[in-house]
């Protein structure tokens, strides 16, 4: 089956893909992203994802003029149908443009879009049966006064990486990540849900955490599953004392984390407000979502 990675309109050869080394994404991870999900030859939530990704480029200034949802979701839509990907994962990548130096009035301002396709399996069955074990991390997510949590920017993630090799380290299945005020943001790749006395709670953005598309979904399974939610701060304390905890993304799906810093979460188990809202999840991607 052909492997063809979408760049600027060409598609290429993945072993022959390539990008100039002056790429302001590549130089200064001046670029913005979007990792999303294909189900059964649907694409989901698509629309939301490319509208995160426009809004995430509008906010760097990025030169996006005639870049609109419809014709980027005909790109991503065409490289699913040549590569015949019915299930996995896609990935967009926009960077501001090329040319050496920061300043964007020295470079050309043509952004590049690059689209490909991968398969992907973060985390074990098993872990979605049994949960996984979180750590908080030392490193913080950015403050949000200095950078929007909202964009989903390459260069921020340098954060996350260093947040994910603490957990890597002692053997975590993901980091938990505070903001300056040590508040709980997100995970290193995931939003975090936790459940008390029946009501579901999440940071808001405003927290630090990105605007997860998995997030949002989760919020609207909840309300059809007639479970109470809110946004509100959180601390590592309503962490360890929670019922349930659990994660969100794209790659992640809804993962269940059962302990945070060595003390288990309520049981210890996934608990019935999690499994509920993970079989709704799974129903719900298998039968959403932007026909291929
Ligand atoms: C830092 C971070 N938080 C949260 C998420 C979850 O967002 P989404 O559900 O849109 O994938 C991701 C993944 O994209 C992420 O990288």
């Amino acid at each position: 089956m052909a492997d063809l990675v979408y760049i600027d309109g060409d598609f290429v050869p993945k072993a022959e893909a390539t990008i100039p080394l002056l790429d302001h994404g590549y130089l200064y991870g001046d670029g913005v992203f979007e990792g999303v999900r294909v189900y059964k030859g649907r694409v989901f939530r698509l629309d939301p994802h490319l509208d995160r990704l426009l809004f995430s480029a509008r906010a760097l200034a990025f030169q996006t003029q005639g870049m609109t949802r419809e014709s980027l979701r005909d790109a991503v839509l065409e490289t699913c149908r040549r590569n015949d990907h019915q299930n996995g994962y896609i990935r967009i990548t926009l960077s501001r443009g090329t040319g050496l130096g920061l300043d964007p009035a020295h470079i050309d301002l043509k952004p590049r879009l690059v689209i490909s396709t991968q398969q992907l399996a973060l985390y074990s069955s098993r872990l979605y049966e049994e949960g996984l074990t979180m750590i908080t991390c030392a490193t913080r997510v950015p403050s949000p006064d200095a950078i929007d949590p909202r964009i989903k920017g390459t260069g921020k993630y340098i954060n996350n990486i260093l947040a994910k090799m603490e957990a890597n380290r002692v053997g975590a299945g993901e980091g938990l990540m505070l903001n300056a005020q040590g508040q709980v943001a997100e995970a290193t790749g995931d939003n975090i849900f936790i459940v008390k006395d029946g009501v579901i709670a999440t940071p808001p953005t405003s927290a630090g955490c990105l605007k997860g598309i998995t997030r949002q979904a989760a919020m609207e399974l909840s309300e059809q599953l007639n479970v109470p939610l809110r946004e509100a701060n959180l601390t590592l304390y309503d962490v360890y004392t929670a019922d349930e905890c659990f994660l969100t993304g794209t790659a992640a799906e809804i993962i269940p984390a059962v302990a945070l810093d060595e003390r288990p979460i309520g049981t210890g188990r996934p608990g019935d407000v999690t499994r509920r809202l993970i079989d709704a999840f799974r129903a719900h991607t298998g039968e959403m979502g932007t026909p291929v």
